[in-house]
């Protein structure tokens, strides 16, 4: 077996990722580390501590992971804490010992491929960091470029101007991020020698620690013909960040990389279930439709998130506001509707580790978990988030088009409905609350795989359906469904195997093997 998410897509693509921080994830010894985020700190976690929670990672449905980039940081305090995060690479060629040693590396790599798991690693090439300490009014030429290995001296860089333009593409791409108190040198990805030099690192780090897939940090910051050469030598699948709500401006790196992670969805989605029913559920199928048009290979290789790193936690958007009681459980339902999200659509489902268990971290550095601000108001959604990548693997058992047909919106007469069609998944989501709403057309029995209730079309096809207190609902028909399956198979009348049953540890037998063709053949294609 090749461990590469472009020859074995299916498994990933489908299933999505359960991104984790090695920082706060899990000590060595299993525990979880105690620690107030807002100190900017390392809290102890480490690429050891995520083998002890592979099990609960995977019992979950997700079949690979995406862990914060392994490279040596700057040391120390800077005027904006420590490098817990990853994102302040200083020497390319070592690993980051705060998360652990080569061999902890390895050993996280196997432990996943062991148990037919993929991983992910976050890379950053647009920048480096210099100094240890306070860099402010510290000028480019008294940095200390020894430190940046393997660049060495200044004229790896672009000289110094902080970005000041968004609407320059150059400026973004060759002026730096960071302040005066903190620069982020940007690398020349213009000089050949510093592009050959990415190129080798990034084919040595793939090959030397087994990764199977990479997300490439500030991915518009460098010209874009630069990627094709680092996703070639790579090898691998590759998802950039290129943070925008612009479909039109995110689409041409969908040729240069595989894809990207779907930020214009995700602004739509975030905005329509954070602001009751004046969230604007028309703005989700408009920019979904657009990505699915402009977009190479569509939707299908795209991350579909609602929580990262980078962005406040949907609960903690809720709570921001003074909340009664009332409005409080009435945007409980919106946070898990929202969730429901990346496992219904085309793209790849990811979730931000905590997610499942309801953290409502807000702004820097409390969307991470661990402080108290981030403490879960709601109860875990982690059986959701199981029954969704159940339900997700089963709709891949039981249609072969499921992952290369795009999703359609149904339209609705209410504007706070949204339905969304891919066969055999049909999807109610509401920002309304507890109201009613009806539609389907199928003439078959059909399932709501959240609660196994049943429902029977009528004789004309259709389907009137009412959402129980607001819940998700996603209907499949019974058919779909396995007897010999996990989810309802009480009622599932489909006799085809289950892609969450029990041996689906092992990766001989799992079950990707028919999806790997569906995808394989829409590679070459
Ligand atoms: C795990 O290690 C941490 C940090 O050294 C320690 O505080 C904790 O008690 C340990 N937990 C167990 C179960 O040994
Ligand atoms: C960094 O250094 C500057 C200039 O020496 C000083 O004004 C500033 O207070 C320092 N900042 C921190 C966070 O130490
Ligand atoms: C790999 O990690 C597992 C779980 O922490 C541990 O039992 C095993 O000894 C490790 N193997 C190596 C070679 O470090
Ligand atoms: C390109 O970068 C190398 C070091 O990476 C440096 O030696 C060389 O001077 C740079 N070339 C130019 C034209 O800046
Ligand atoms: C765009 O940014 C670059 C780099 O900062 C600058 O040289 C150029 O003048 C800018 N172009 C315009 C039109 O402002
Ligand atoms: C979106 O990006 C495109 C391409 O960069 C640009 O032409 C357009 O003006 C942007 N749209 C908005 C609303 O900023
Ligand atoms: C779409 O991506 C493929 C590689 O996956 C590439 O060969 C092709 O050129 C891209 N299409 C465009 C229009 O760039
Ligand atoms: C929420 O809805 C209100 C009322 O329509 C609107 O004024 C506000 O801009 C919306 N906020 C967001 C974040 O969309
Ligand atoms: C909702 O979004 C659609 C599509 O982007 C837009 O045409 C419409 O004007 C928006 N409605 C409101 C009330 O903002
Ligand atoms: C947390 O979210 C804010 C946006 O509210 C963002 O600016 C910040 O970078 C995020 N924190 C981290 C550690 O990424
Ligand atoms: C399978 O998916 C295709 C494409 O969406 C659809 O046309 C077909 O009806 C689906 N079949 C079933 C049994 O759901
Ligand atoms: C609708 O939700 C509100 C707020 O959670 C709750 O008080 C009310 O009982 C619910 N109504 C129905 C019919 O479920």
């Amino acid at each position: 077996m090749k461990y590469s998410l472009t020859t074995g897509a299916a498994a990933v693509a489908l299933l999505g990722f359960a991104p984790s921080s090695p920082t706060d994830f899990a000590l060595g010894n299993g525990s979880s580390p105690s620690c107030d985020t807002s100190s900017r700190v390392y809290c102890g976690g480490n690429w050891e501590g995520v083998v002890s929670k592979l099990d609960y990672i995977q019992d979950m449905g997700f079949d690979a992971i995406w862990i914060s980039p392994i490279v040596q940081n700057v040391e120390g305090s800077t005027t904006e804490g420590e490098a817990y995060h990853g994102y302040w690479p200083q020497n390319i060629n070592s690993l980051n010992s705060n998360f652990g040693s080569a061999d902890d590396l390895k050993n996280l790599s196997t432990s996943l491929h062991d148990r037919g798991m993929y991983l992910m690693v976050d890379v950053v090439v647009n920048h480096v960091v210099a100094n240890p300490t306070n860099t402010t009014n510290v000028s480019p030429e008294t940095f200390d470029y020894s430190l940046l290995q393997p660049f060495g001296s200044q004229s790896s860089f672009h000289t110094q101007c902080f970005i000041s333009d968004y609407n320059n593409q150059t400026n973004v791409e060759q002026c730096w991020l960071g302040d005066y108190g903190l620069p982020l040198l940007d690398l020349d990805t213009e000089n050949s020698t510093t592009v050959d030099t990415m190129y080798t690192w990034i084919k040595d780090l793939v090959q030397s620690y087994g990764v199977d897939g990479l997300r490439i940090d500030t991915a518009k910051h460098i010209r874009q013909d630069f990627w094709p050469g680092f996703v070639s030598s790579a090898g691998v699948y590759s998802v950039g960040e290129i943070l925008i709500g612009n479909v039109t401006y995110a689409a041409p790196y969908t040729d240069v990389l595989d894809s990207v992670l779907d930020y214009p969805t995700y602004y739509a989605v975030y905005d329509a279930f954070t602001n009751g029913t004046s969230g604007n559920m028309s703005a989700i199928a408009e920019m979904v439709t657009q990505a699915q048009d402009q977009y190479n290979h569509s939707l299908f290789y795209a991350g579909s998130f609602i929580e990262n790193q980078d962005n406040p936690r949907i609960q903690s958007t809720v709570t921001d506001q003074a909340v009664s009681l009332e409005i409080r459980s009435c945007l409980d339902w919106s946070s898990k509707i929202a969730m429901t999200w990346p496992f219904i659509n085309d793209g790849i489902p990811i979730l931000y580790y905590g997610q499942e268990q309801g953290y409502a971290g807000g702004n820097d550095p409390n969307n991470l978990s661990g402080s108290p601000a981030s403490t879960p108001i709601t109860n875990p959604s982690s059986p959701h988030v199981t029954t969704l990548n159940t339900a997700r693997k089963q709709a891949i058992a039981s249609n072969s088009s499921f992952l290369t047909t795009s999703l359609k919106f149904i339209s609705q007469s209410d504007s706070s409905a949204l339905a969304v069609s891919k066969p055999p998944m049909l999807t109610l989501l509401t920002n309304a609350g507890n109201s009613s709403y009806g539609m389907y057309s199928g003439g078959e029995t059909v399932v709501d795989v959240l609660t196994c209730n049943t429902y029977t079309a009528g004789s004309d096809g259709s389907l009137s359906v009412k959402t129980s207190g607001g819940e998700p609902m996603v209907l499949m028909p019974a058919t779909a469904l396995s007897e010999k399956g996990t989810l309802c198979a009480s009622v599932a009348k489909g006799t085809g195997s289950d892609g969450q049953g029990s041996s689906s540890k092992s990766g001989a037998e799992r079950l990707e093997v028919g999806r790997m063709v569906v995808l394989g053949r829409f590679w070459e294609g």
